[in-house]
């Protein structure tokens, strides 16, 4: 690897950042195309449906004739495969680079080097593991989604000074957070599939789960209960969004709306919730409570990340907030008055 390949390397992991939350459940994806040391285009994957990376840098260029010859850099295999759109592998070969730079191979099993070949038996010279670890860390949804068959799983909650994510016989919401930081929490829900919460939450705060004070789509949002007792007026079955109920025992009202899915919960919350992940292809839950369903995923070590907000208050007495205690990497933010924790595992 040499210092220009990591730096056009680089350059298209940042271009690729650029559709995060829009390209979801694709990988976040850029393309740099380089000639005599220059960048001669550019491209990135923008929003799911639209064309990947390569084909955005390749068309780009009126005279394609110039990319004969060049260095095309993308932070994944180019696909082999006709999904939502047409495969990039055969299109990068037509154009003739010299040389095709890449972070991964994609383990999609639809590519997972089929890209690779097709560019090597058009006699492109093809180098993989050109920054990986940025690439992979970027992409930690996709790989996850893929390699350990099971969506990332990003914890988040607020906590007051002593400990508490609630107050003790809560008639309304007092908020832990202050509103920089509620904003901050609607922009990361901007960038998840879905968000879940446990039916303890819904009939406490009632939340509408949405990105209101963000911009970006609403992610799905996902309910579970045991007992079935949620109440049908609650805003999370609003039609703002997809909801997805899991429960054990029947609901005790009748779901009849086309933006509610029931599923039943066989055997285990995870294990059902993971396998109707996997079916729907959804690649990230960012679960933000409350305290029981949060310790299902930390005692289970099914969890990659975990963001708790400290605000300034002090409760003395109230729900319990989750402890995390295995990680390996800790980083704190402060915005205003609030601290963000944030875990990685
Ligand atoms: N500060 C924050 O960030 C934050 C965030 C969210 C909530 N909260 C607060 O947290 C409190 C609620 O917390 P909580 O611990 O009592 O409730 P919770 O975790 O939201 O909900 C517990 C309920 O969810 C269902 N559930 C949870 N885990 C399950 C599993 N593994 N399998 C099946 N069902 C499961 C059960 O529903 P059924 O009872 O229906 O069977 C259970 O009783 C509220 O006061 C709320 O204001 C604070």
């Amino acid at each position: 690897m040499s210092e220009s390949d990591e730096k056009y390397m680089l350059r298209c992991i940042e271009l690729a950042a650029k559709g995060l939350g829009y390209v979801k459940s694709n990988p976040l994806v850029g393309c740099v195309i380089v000639k005599n040391d220059k960048i001669i285009s550019e491209g990135y994957h923008h929003a799911f449906g639209m064309p990947h990376a390569e084909r955005v840098a390749i068309d780009r260029l009126d005279d394609k004739t110039q990319i004969k010859g060049s260095t095309i850099y993308v932070n994944l295999e180019p696909c082999s495969h006709y999904g939502k759109t047409p495969p990039c592998a055969p299109y990068v070969a037509k154009m003739k680079p010299q040389r095709v730079v890449i972070s991964d191979v994609d383990p999609n099993p639809l590519v997972n080097n089929q890209g690779i070949k097709i560019l090597q038996d058009a006699g492109i010279q093809v180098d993989v593991g050109i920054c990986s670890m940025e690439n992979r860390k970027l992409n930690r949804r996709f790989f996850t989604f893929i390699e350990k068959k099971r969506p990332y799983i990003l914890l988040k909650w607020a906590q007051t000074l002593d400990g508490f994510i609630a107050e003790k016989n809560q008639n309304y919401i007092k908020w832990i957070s202050n509103n920089a930081t509620r904003q901050i929490v609607h922009k990361w829900r901007s960038e998840e599939m879905a968000i879940l919460v446990g039916a303890g939450t819904v009939r406490c705060d009632d939340p509408q789960l949405t990105t209101r004070h963000w911009h970006g789509d609403n992610p799905i949002r996902m309910v579970v209960t045991n007992s079935g007792n949620l109440p049908i007026n609650a805003k999370i079955f609003d039609k703002q969004a997809k909801t997805i109920l899991f429960y054990s025992n029947t609901p005790n009202f009748t779901v009849n709306e086309g933006n509610i899915d029931v599923v039943k919960i066989e055997n285990d919350f995870i294990d059902t919730l993971f396998a109707y992940c996997l079916e729907n292809s959804i690649t990230s839950i960012l679960v933000e409570g409350g305290s029981q369903l949060l310790n299902t995923f930390i005692s289970r070590e099914q969890w990659d990340e975990a963001k708790v907000i400290v605000g300034n208050k002090v409760f003395g007495e109230g729900v319990r907030a989750p402890i995390i205690s295995q990680y390996t990497h800790i980083d704190i933010d402060k915005i205003d008055n609030d601290r963000i924790i944030h875990y990685t595992r």
